[in-house]
């Protein structure tokens, strides 16, 4: 595929205002500690939705402010495609309420499955929508509700995540020349057959709700954890050497690196892999925890609002998540 064709028109995040602190554990009768975690995750404070506040809503927010710094209203919306683990129900998708709720009524909308992965697999949807003429402009979203699927009760899983969205604008690239901004490169993966070490096993058209499925608490997020890190740097290093294969580049051509936000450790075993030093490398785990697909997106806009991000930056993005899935992309921006 020839590339640039797509470009980052705008982007925005929706961040629930309530901030819960590794030190609020205690009053919830969690065995942990603020040392434990910051030195194992690097995770200071995250954000947790209230009980309206949803992942549609979060996700509304973030789409409204990327649409604003596009200069894109949502009547020129071509598709939305909204990645989560969080839907607000099972059928019809959260992108239908996202569509009603922006007035986008020219927009395909859906949901896309492929959790901490999910934004970048999304842009790179979305990438294709536009490349085979099905679309102009997509809005491309990360939002999740963490905070409804993990067990209160698992000190291994809830001191981890956080709950919200980021959004960005997709549109075509226009004239030519490799100079030019936009996507220069993907790379997607998955490994189904390790499915099982960071899952809901019950709740869903296998085994549905049920008292079983209550009982054995199911329908919450497990993890495996030790396993899930060592995965994690091996696919993620993996990651980054395709992406920048593809765009050509190497790590002394990236400004900045973005990587999903689960572990602060895992990050820099990422950064160190593609020899980028850690002062061109975003960390925002420390007051988000892990907001899983909405992570890089969250990060993107932060870094756009700061002005970190702008017109000719060289940003390499990378994420891992549970299926196993991974992706990468370097975007010029
Ligand atoms: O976003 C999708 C991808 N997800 C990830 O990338 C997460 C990957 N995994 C991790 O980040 C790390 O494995 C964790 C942060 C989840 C855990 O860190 P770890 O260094 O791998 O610890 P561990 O699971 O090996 O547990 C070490 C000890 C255990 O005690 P014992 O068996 O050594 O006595 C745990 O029971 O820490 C204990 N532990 C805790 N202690 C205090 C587990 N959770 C906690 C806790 N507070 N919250």
């Amino acid at each position: 595929m020839k590339r640039p064709l797509a470009y980052v028109a705008g982007t925005g995040r929706g961040i629930p205002a309530k901030v819960m602190t590794n030190h609020d554990f205690a009053a919830l009768g969690i065995e942990t500690s603020h040392d434990w975690i910051v030195e194992r995750t690097g995770i200071v404070e995250r954000h947790i939705a209230e009980p309206g506040e949803t992942t549609a809503h979060m996700s509304a927010e973030a789409a409204r402010t990327a649409m604003q710094r596009a200069g894109v209203t949502a009547g020129e919306l071509d598709a939305i495609v909204l990645s989560t683990a969080t839907p607000d129900r099972l059928l019809p998708s959260t992108a239908v309420d996202l569509q009603a709720m922006l007035g986008a009524t020219r927009a395909a909308a859906f949901d896309l499955s492929a959790a901490c992965s999910g934004f970048l697999y999304g842009m790179t949807i979305g990438e294709g929508m536009i490349a085979t003429g099905v679309a102009e402009t997509v809005l491309v979203i990360g939002a999740e509700k963490m905070s409804s699927i993990v067990d209160w009760q698992d000190r291994a899983t809830c001191v981890l995540f956080g709950d919200g969205a980021g959004a960005a604008i997709l549109r075509r690239t226009k004239g030519s020349g490799n100079q030019q901004r936009g996507i220069l490169s993907t790379f997607m993966r998955s490994d189904g057959t390790l499915a099982e070490l960071l899952w809901r096993p019950g709740g869903g058209a296998k085994q549905p709700f049920c008292q079983d499925v209550l009982d054995e608490r199911s329908f919450y997020v497990k993890m495996a954890g030790r396993e899930v890190f060592k995965s994690a740097v091996r696919s993620m290093a993996e990651a980054c050497d395709r992406a920048l294969d593809g765009a050509k580049l190497t790590g002394n051509d990236i400004d900045i690196l973005i990587p999903h936000q689960a572990n602060v450790r895992i990050i820099e075993a990422t950064a160190k892999h593609a020899s980028i030093p850690m002062d061109k490398v975003y960390v925002n785990v420390d007051r988000y925890g892990n907001t899983s697909s909405a992570s890089i997106p969250i990060a993107l806009d932060e870094l756009v609002e700061q002005g970190t991000v702008r017109e000719g930056t060289t940003a390499l993005l990378v994420a891992f998540g549970a299926g196993f899935t991974w992706a990468s992309m370097v975007i010029r921006f």
